[in-house]
């Protein structure tokens, strides 16, 4: 097709909502021409998480260069692009106000309409964009997606009417998202930050029936729950139970010497890799580890999976950073596949926060000329319906 036909459309996406700066642009919600992703952790890892005022900072430094870099990449310029998307929310909200102040002024002095993308949609979009990229059309309904990141445990029913996308609640943590866990159990143990991908490369290194954490402690008796707006069955989620079993068993088999002597020793270091951290964890903690892990991902892919069930669901998205999770993987894909589920990840480099989810999301709004105007403001607490 050609440039400016409407189904054709070049948008650039701006994501700002944590601790990444990214842009990326996205053609017709199907072909990524670029994504530049610029991470911040070096700047919050000296905290041991995402400081709220660095990450404004930082998002205000790197910007315009990713964003130019985005542009560039991908064969575009300020005035060849159709359109220009951005995060409204929910995230850190200076965070997001630098990316929505940003991608304002552009729209504003380009004369191009502004779409605003609910974050965790991103997430969700992440998946169709790359199986649109694939030459995957087809898609079963009713589908079930899991977002799952450091923020955020959701499970949404997305059903589709024509071009736009609507989104019913039926799950959610009911305290630390999964991400979180990950990251806090990390921190707990001295794995650094964040801490989800060092947890998934140790966990392949240790016993993970070394551990047995009470089955109450994990699961949360929300099964029979009913939604009291629609009585629909509900599938919450509870990990804070989980990391305080993990400091108990921490207290219990005197732990502590063994953390502290790792984190001297990681500490000189200045990015520690796997072999440094096999090198200074010894069995006990390895299966600590791997325990965790499976878990948290048993009761992931148990509670998603029963949902699934009950809405008689076709299809199913996993979503958002912690789907790069391999036992998470393949746990879904040998379960789900025995249930007779089609289960569809992005790539790792999409599960995690990037721009190009953001684009790719806008790509229905914008055919359906759902514009934003220059009013709209960042909203932490953004919900996804
Ligand atoms: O989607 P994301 O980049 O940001 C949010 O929207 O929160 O997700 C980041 C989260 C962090 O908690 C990180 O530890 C986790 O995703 N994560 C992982 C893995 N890779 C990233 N957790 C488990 N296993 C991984 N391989
Ligand atoms: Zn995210």
């Amino acid at each position: 097709m050609q440039r400016g036909m409407q189904r054709d459309s070049a948008i650039l996406g701006i994501e700002t909502s944590c601790d990444e700066t990214a842009a990326a642009v996205v053609r017709s919600g199907e072909t990524m021409l670029s994504n530049v992703v610029y991470s911040q952790i070096a700047a919050h890892q000296p905290y041991g998480g995402v400081v709220p005022e660095v990450a404004s900072r930082e998002h205000l430094k790197a910007i315009v260069p990713v964003v130019r870099q985005a542009l560039s990449g991908a064969n575009e310029t300020y005035n060849s692009i159709d359109a220009i998307a951005v995060t409204q929310g929910p995230g850190l909200a200076g965070a997001l106000l630098v990316g929505i102040t940003y991608a304002k002024a552009l729209a504003f002095a380009l004369e191009k309409p502004l779409i605003a993308v609910n974050h965790l949609e991103g997430h969700i979009h992440a998946v169709l964009l790359e199986e649109r990229q694939k030459g995957n059309h087809e898609l079963e309904f009713p589908v079930l997606a899991l977002v799952v990141s450091g923020g955020h445990t959701h499970l949404y029913l997305a059903t589709q009417s024509g071009e736009s996308w609507s989104y019913e609640n039926i799950g959610r943590t009911r305290d630390d998202a999964a991400g979180e866990a990950f990251d806090k159990v990390a921190k707990l143990l001295a794995l650094g930050y964040p801490g989800g991908p060092m947890v998934d490369k140790l966990s392949k290194h240790g016993n993970p029936k070394a551990i047995k954490f009470a089955g109450s402690q994990l699961k949360h008796p929300d099964r029979n729950k009913k939604d009291p707006q629609n009585d629909h069955p509900r599938f919450d989620f509870s990990y804070s139970g989980m990391k305080t079993a993990i400091l108990r068993h921490v207290e219990t088999h005197n732990l502590k010497p063994s953390i502290e002597s790792r984190r001297n020793a990681l500490a000189p270091i200045p990015k520690p890799k796997l072999e440094d951290y096999l090198a200074n964890c010894d069995r006990e903690t390895l299966g600590l580890i791997a325990s965790f892990q499976r878990s948290l991902v048993e009761d992931l892919v148990g509670k998603t999976l029963a949902a699934a069930q009950a809405y008689n669901v076709k299809t199913l998205f996993v979503t958002g950073g912690v789907a790069a999770n391999n036992e998470l993987r393949e746990r879904f894909e040998q379960d789900g596949s025995r249930a007779g589920l089609r289960v569809m990840f992005p790539s790792r480099p999409l599960s995690t926060d990037n721009a190009a989810m953001i684009a790719a999301a806008a790509y229905p709004k914008f055919l359906a000329g759902d514009f934003a105007g220059m009013d709209f403001s960042a909203e932490a607490g953004l919900v996804l319906r």
